[in-house]
Order: C-alpha cells, then structure tokens, then sequence
C-alpha cells in the first residue's frame, strides 16, 4: 500500500533531481510500464516510519505519466474530509530562490494571488482574488498557504505542465497566457479600466515566479496527482437537462448562504460573491457545470469540503449557482471555435442549444420556479413545495425572457447601448460581437484577441 508521507515529504526539502541520492530511494517507479530504466515489479516502497521515501530513480524517468489517483494513491478520504497528505511548502530563505530580485519577485507573486483585487484593482473588473479559488488568500474567514491547499484546486506543480495546448482558443498557450487568461474570465478583466495586465508586465512576472516557486521540487513533465479538481465521471455525471437548480436553492439556503449570503453577494473582506457582478464571467471555468460541482464537492462549505457525499446534491447546487447573471466575456461566444464547446458549457448558448433549449437551462427551471437569478435575496417561501417537478427538462416551457437574462456587461464604454443589461432582447451571438466597445473595452478585447488563453 503506499503511503504518500514521503512523496510529499520531499515538496519541503527539495533534494531532488538528477542528483538526488541514492539513500532516499525506498522503491521503485510506480507506473511500472512507464519506467524507462529501472525494473519495477511492484511498485511498492518501503515505508520508512509513516514517510515514504521516494524512487530515487524519477528524475529523466517517466515516474508518473497520469493523474496518480488513477493509480489508487488515495490522498484523501472521498466521502470525509480525512486525513490530508499533503505538505506544503513554507515560504523562507532556504525555498526561496537565492538571487534577491528574483526572491522579491515570488514574494510579491504570493500577495498578488492573495489579494488580486486589491493589489492589482485596474485590472481586475470584479470582486475576487485569485485565492478565493486557488485557496490560502489573506481573507481572514481563510486558512491555509496560497496555491497549496488541497481542496482550494492547488496549484503546486501546476507550472511543469506549460506550454500546453488549450481547445478554447486552439493554441498552444504558456504559463503567463494561461495566467493572463484567468484574468480575462476569472477576474473578469474586459470589466476593468484596463483589461488584462500585459504579458511582459511586473505583475505577470510577479505570478509566474510564484507558480514556478511552487513547483520548485515536484518532476517535471508530470502531472502531479495534486492537480486538478476532481470531476464527476462517467455515472456520477447527472446529464444537464436533469440537474435541479430548484432544489439547488434548497440546498444552498442550508449549506451555503450562511457565509454567501441568501443574495449570493458574500460579505466584502469576508466571502466572496458567486454571482452577479462581482463575480467571475460567463467564460470562467467556474461556469462549468462539472467543474463547478467538482470544486464545490472538494472545497465547500469551506472548512468542511466533502460534506456532500452525493453527487447529484453537488449537481443541484452548483446548477443554482450557474443559473444567475454574471459579467458577459466579449469573446465568449468564440471560445471552443473548432473542438466546440463541452456539454458542461451551459452559459454558452450553442451549448443550450444542443441540450435543446433557448437559455441556460438552469436559469430557465429557476424562472419557472420565480425564483430570483439576479442579486435579489433568496428565501425559503420562494422555494416551491414539490422541487422534484424540476427534475425534468422542461425544455418545452417557455418563460420571458431569453439567454442573455444570464449575463450583465459590466463595462462602461460599451458603445452600443442595446446591448447594456440586456434582458430581455433577443440578440444573437453574432449580433453580440459586432458590437463596438470604446477605449479601454477596445484594447483589452484587442489584447485578449492576440493572446486569447483559457
Ligand atoms: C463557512 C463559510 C462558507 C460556507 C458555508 C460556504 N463557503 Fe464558499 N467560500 C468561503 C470562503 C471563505 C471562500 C474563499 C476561500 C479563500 O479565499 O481561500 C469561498 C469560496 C467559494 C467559491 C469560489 C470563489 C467565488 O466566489 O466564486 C465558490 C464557488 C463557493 N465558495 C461556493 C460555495 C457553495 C456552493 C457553498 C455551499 C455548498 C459554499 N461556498 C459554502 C466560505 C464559505
Ligand atoms: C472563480 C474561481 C477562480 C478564480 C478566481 C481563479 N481561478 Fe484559476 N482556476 C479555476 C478553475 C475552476 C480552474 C480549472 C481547474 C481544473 O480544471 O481542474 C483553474 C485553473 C487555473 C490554472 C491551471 C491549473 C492547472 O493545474 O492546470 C491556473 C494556473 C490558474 N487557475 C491560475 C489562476 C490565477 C493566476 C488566478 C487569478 C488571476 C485565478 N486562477 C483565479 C478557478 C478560478
């Protein structure tokens, strides 16, 4: 059985590497068919008092090719937050890199992720920090180190994985597109006064050096089976149209608005907003339906991830959550231009279109429950005796309104005032992106044209 002490034993004391000796090693690789030179039987590892040692092997080799909790390295207790084996790693002299400039400039990568909003707020068109998501942010309801928390999608290793190819834009994209294009929808930059911080500026700069500082002793090439959430697969997936947004609410008046709010506006300094215009934009990641419920089953309520042991639960709140406006990204439209755009895309109307219906789905069964999708309170008379009607498609109701009831454009200079707050206009996506925005608009839209990450 293997004990992961000792993998993540060494993230804390960096002795590792083409040079790393020989006395460390306990075992041999694990992915025993990857293993270019040793011969790996079983995959085993001495266990040297509850820390593991590592392969010394693994440097040059392929030691891990996949996600290693296919290989059943069970980090955590799925249904409990169990016991968590992770370490993560302290900030000071001895991991931070010995130039003082370049030292300088992980530190200030940290705050930035931190406190994003704050630091950086001209190019930051919400409410959100990075770390609202990444975890370990300096939000005094918050626990935990920034990109380290195992719950909060982690970010430790994460930079070994660039340049990677991304279907949203078709591109091969390195790490500070990749940053650049949390902005864009993450932070909802076209929001801003200046839209995206530009590839060569400090702050870029400042970030990337964070995120290479966190994967400062994990292999390289290799996807740490720290990263990424862990999605619905296969059965646990609940198909779109069936997911309960109405007993969503349900769910979410119980587990949730207490830190949220019944609005879903947070506290400011406190919690963060999930919707409206402080939150992130319909081309986030977090919009996703799959990935949504994967981060809200690790990660929430805070402090006690994993309290949602059904999957479906999981599926119905994240549905409630993705059924309210958010900022509108310019380019959404022509994200996933050629892979097209995954079933879980349900802010995208080519999405709702193929689930069959004229608006996001989720946003449609709450109308036709009443129950509010903008900023307005939530509360418990407003939720309909029987939920379970909502179970179902419902594909063929028709409400007032349409698809664009769930985006706002939170910028100023848009010069097409038709399509300001749109509600209940009947607009098409292409009609969407002929419109003009001015000055800042035009540049951040320019700037996400030439760079367009994910
Ligand atoms: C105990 C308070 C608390 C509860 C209850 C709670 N959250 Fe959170 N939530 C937080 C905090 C704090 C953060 C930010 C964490 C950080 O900055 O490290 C957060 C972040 C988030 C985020 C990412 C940031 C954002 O604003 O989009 C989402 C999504 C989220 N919560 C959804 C939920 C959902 C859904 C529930 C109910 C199942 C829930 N939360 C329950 C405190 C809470
Ligand atoms: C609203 C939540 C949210 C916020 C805020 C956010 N992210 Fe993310 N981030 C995500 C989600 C969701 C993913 C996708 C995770 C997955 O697919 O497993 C992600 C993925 C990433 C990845 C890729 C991780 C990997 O291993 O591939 C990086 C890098 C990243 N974010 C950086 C940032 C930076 C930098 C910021 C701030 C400028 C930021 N994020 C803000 C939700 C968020």
């Amino acid at each position: 059985m293997f004990a992961l002490n000792g993998v993540l034993a060494y993230l804390g004391v960096g002795a590792v590497g083409p040079g790393a000796p020989a006395a460390q090693t306990g075992g041999q690789p694990a992915a025993a068919s990857n293993a270019s030179g040793g011969s790996s039987d079983s995959g085993g590892a001495a266990d040297t008092g509850g820390v593991r040692a590592l392969p010394a092997t693994f440097s040059g080799q392929k030691w891990y090719s996949e996600d290693l909790r296919d290989q059943e390295f069970d980090y955590k207790d799925p249904n409990a937050g169990d016991e968590v084996k992770f370490q993560p790693k302290k900030m000071n002299n001895s991991t931070l890199p010995d130039n003082e400039k370049r030292a300088e400039l992980v530190r200030e990568g940290r705050s930035l992720f931190a406190n994003t909003s704050e630091e950086m707020p001209e190019h930051v068109g919400n409410d959100l920090s990075c770390a609202n998501c990444h975890g370990g942010g300096d939000l005094p309801t918050t626990t935990g180190m920034v990109g380290q928390d195992i719950d909060m999608i982690p970010l430790v290793g994460t930079a070994a994985g660039y340049p990677e190819w991304t279907g949203r834009t078709e591109r091969m994209r390195d790490m500070r597109q990749r940053i650049m294009g949390c902005f864009l929808r993450s932070m909802n930059s076209p929001g801003s006064a200046e839209g995206m911080p530009a590839y060569d500026s400090r702050e870029i700069q400042a970030m990337e050096s964070y995120m290479v500082w966190l994967n400062k002793g994990t292999p390289s090439q290799r996807t740490p089976y720290w990263r990424h959430i862990e999605k619905p697969e296969g059965d646990e997936k609940v198909p779109v149209p069936e997911v309960n947004p109405v007993r969503g609410a349900e769910l979410y008046l119980e587990n949730c608005a207490s830190c949220h709010g019944a609005d879903g506006q947070g506290i400011e300094g406190q919690y963060p907003p999930l919707w409206g215009e402080g939150s992130y934009n319909d081309g986030a990641g977090m919009g996703r339906m799959y990935t949504s419920a994967g981060f809200i089953r690790e990660a929430m309520p805070y402090g006690a991830g994993h309290t949602f042991s059904n999957w479906e639960d999981v599926h119905d709140v994240a549905g409630f959550m993705n059924a309210h406006k958010r900022p509108h990204l310019p380019r959404q439209p022509k994200d996933w231009a050629v892979s097209g755009a995954p079933d879980e895309g349900i802010y995208y109307d080519r999405v709702q279109q193929r689930h069959g219906y004229d608006m996001n789905p989720m946003t449609k069964k709450l109308m036709l429950a009443g129950i509010p999708i903008d900023d307005s309170e939530l509360t418990a008379e407003m939720i309909p005796e029987d939920t379970s009607r909502y179970d179902q498609p419902l594909r063929n109701e028709s409400v007032d309104g349409s698809w664009q009831t769930t985006w706002i454009r939170t910028y100023e200079n848009v010069g097409n005032e038709t399509a300001t707050n749109a509600t209940a206009t009947n607009t098409t996506a292409s009609n969407q992106s002929a419109i003009t925005p001015q000055a800042a608009v035009t540049s951040a839209i320019a700037e996400e044209e030439s760079y367009a990450a994910s």
